[in-house]
């Protein structure tokens, strides 16, 4: 029965290039496991979009001097190439600015008000007297009144990973002006999340899938106790209130964007010509919804979007898992935009091809742990593990046949123990990448696949089909034609991760269409390899790095950051 799997991914600010940081947090696992699920024959829907709203796009638009508009018209674009050049396959990348998402939005929001769930109330609000502005949260750090931390700021604590709101800050100040804001009454929007309190805590105790950070983080918030929390500011960009007399506010970025979920579902369906089917989405109990986030959104994602579903209701699903990454850092310094200390993601493929910077990521992913990206480490798995281990075992099995089999699929002996052995181990293999995709545990997945590339290496140093062709050249062929077949399992464990050479592999093989349009289905790999039918002249997969690349890289990174 093919299983239904919804995946949303959280939505970047539309102020500035995606960074390494962004893809090793969310979006490279969320596409592996749309990649993983689509082959298994589960219908996959993925989406997400330009976060369009909120202060880091108008800080961006007031330093350069152009409308919020004009920031988002830049990125959204880049960001889609980005997407497309790296293989990330959104079924939909929209953007919060569209009437759609305003429309469902706003209807959510007056939903929510009519059955109490939302109210007026009036709230101070820093003001700077310095500047004569209501300050955005983020513009107002201070310490954090729960870990002391200095630098918290008006929305979050890094430190502590908290969410906060600005009069929670001890010792606040204006980052613009350093003055002490003032606190003024003005009338806003809030949610009642207190209401949720026991509801939620009642369904994080059934999450007992959830990645451990996510759990915890989740269930010491809410131990903490919800407090309301305003939903509105005093601004002009974003989505407006649907009621008179509020024209100078607007609805708040985080209320609104995690809204772009189920907005998005709807417009795919919409662009689909199906205007009904967001539904089987959003509201077949059976369907999963998985949200990949970095660890810095997992209270939006775990407890403020659940209690805006629960609140609203409409049978709407609840997140299944929000399996949220931990950070990645550069050369061991947090990424930082404002500092310049950051590898862009359209940088990279400038110079590089995508497969190794997802291999590398897959391979190092921050999923239990902090991860760092360094050049050094880049250059020595790329050479190492993608050239050395994998692309030589596709390279000498493929050409070594292709040379003496006159380019077809050679035909096979009597099988010995050692060739059934190595088919044995591929089919462990399988079962153990498959389990752990389908729990989201990338970094062992991809190290399982890989296990089988060395293991098929050994395999074929020990059966030497270049020496027995010699001699027995039927022994050869029997050895070359089973190493085929596991590279034919090979080629589709690793097409989540690494699609662009798996497409190569599929191509090489002599068979047609891309590996994406094949069954995730062990027995079917093994048979698909025939005897006699043709191959196609191979390549090498993967191009090996000069270590001189780590100094050229690094001495970039100095020159633009540091
Ligand atoms: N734009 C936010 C960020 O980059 C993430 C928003 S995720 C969403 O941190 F679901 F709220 F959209
Ligand atoms: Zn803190």
């Amino acid at each position: 029965m093919p299983e239904r799997i919804f995946i949303g991914v959280a939505w970047p600010y539309a102020n500035g290039p995606l960074h390494m940081g962004h893809i090793a947090g969310c979006y490279l696992a969320a596409d592996i496991f749309a990649r993983y699920h689509r082959m298994r024959g589960n219908e996959v829907l993925m989406v997400s979009g330009s976060d369009a709203h909120g202060t880091p796009i108008t800080v961006r638009a007031e330093q350069e001097g152009i409308t919020p508009e004009q920031v988002l018209d830049r990125y959204h674009p880049q960001f889609l190439q980005t997407w497309q050049q790296l293989g990330v396959s959104f079924d939909l990348f929209t953007t919060t600015d569209t009437e759609n998402h305003q429309r469902v939005a706003q209807e959510l929001f007056l939903d929510l008000l009519e059955k109490g769930y939302i109210y007026p109330d009036s709230m101070l609000l820093a003001y700077c007297p310095g500047c004569r502005r209501f300050l955005p949260d983020r513009y107002i750090e201070g310490r954090c009144p729960h870990c002391d931390n200095d630098r918290a700021r008006g929305d979050q604590c890094d430190a502590c990973g908290r969410t906060l709101d600005p009069q929670d800050l001890v010792d606040s100040r204006c980052i613009l002006s350093g003055e002490s804001p003032e606190f003024r009454e003005s009338e806003h929007f809030f949610l009642r999340l207190s209401a949720f309190q026991e509801q939620l805590l009642e369904w994080i105790r059934k999450q007992d899938h959830w990645r451990a950070n996510v759990a915890n983080s989740t269930r010491s918030f809410l131990e903490g106790g919800l407090k309301d929390r305003a939903i509105t500011r005093d601004l002009s960009w974003g989505v407006p209130i649907p009621l008179e007399g509020y024209d100078d506010k607007r609805i708040y970025v985080w209320f609104e964007a995690v809204i772009g979920y189920l907005s998005a579902a709807m417009e795919w369906a919409a662009n689909n010509g199906e205007p009904d089917r967001w539904q089987d989405f959003w509201k077949d109990p059976g369907t999963r919804s998985y949200y990949f986030i970095g660890k810095d959104n997992i209270p939006f994602h775990s407890i403020i979007w659940p209690a805006i579903l629960m609140g609203y209701g409409h049978d709407l699903n609840l997140p299944y898992d929000v399996p949220a990454n931990e950070f990645l850092s550069l050369e061991g310094r947090k990424f930082s935009t404002s500092q310049d200390w950051a590898l862009w993601v359209p940088d990279y493929l400038e110079r590089y091809d995508p497969d190794p910077l997802r291999y590398l990521l897959s391979i190092n992913m921050p999923e239990s742990g902090d991860a760092d990206f360094a050049w050094s480490e880049f250059v020595r798995r790329n050479n190492e593990e993608l050239v050395a281990t994998y692309g030589n075992l596709v390279n000498r099995v493929l050409s070594f046949t292709y040379r003496n089999f006159e380019g077809v699929v050679p035909t096979p002996g009597d099988l010995t123990p050692a060739d059934q052995e190595i088919i044995e181990t591929a089919r462990a293999a399988w079962g153990r990448v498959e389990e752990n995709l389908a729990n989201c545990r990338f970094k062992a997945a991809i190290t399982q696949a890989f296990g089988l590339a060395q293991d098929t290496n050994r395999y074929l140093d020990a059966r030497a089909p270049w020496r027995a062709i010699r001699t027995d050249s039927r022994d050869a062929a029997t050895t070359l034609w089973n190493a085929l077949r596991v590279l034919n399992t090979l080629k589709i464990l690793l097409a989540p991760f690494l699609p662009f050479s798996s497409d190569k592999v599929h191509n090489f093989l002599g068979l047609d269409g891309e590996v994406s349009g094949q069954p995730w289905d062990f027995a079917h790999c093994i048979g698909q390899i025939q005897a006699g039918s043709p191959l196609r002249q191979p390549q090498p997969l993967y191009t090996k790095l000069d270590p001189e690349v780590v100094e050229q890289e690094t001495q970039r990174l100095a020159g633009t950051g540091g």
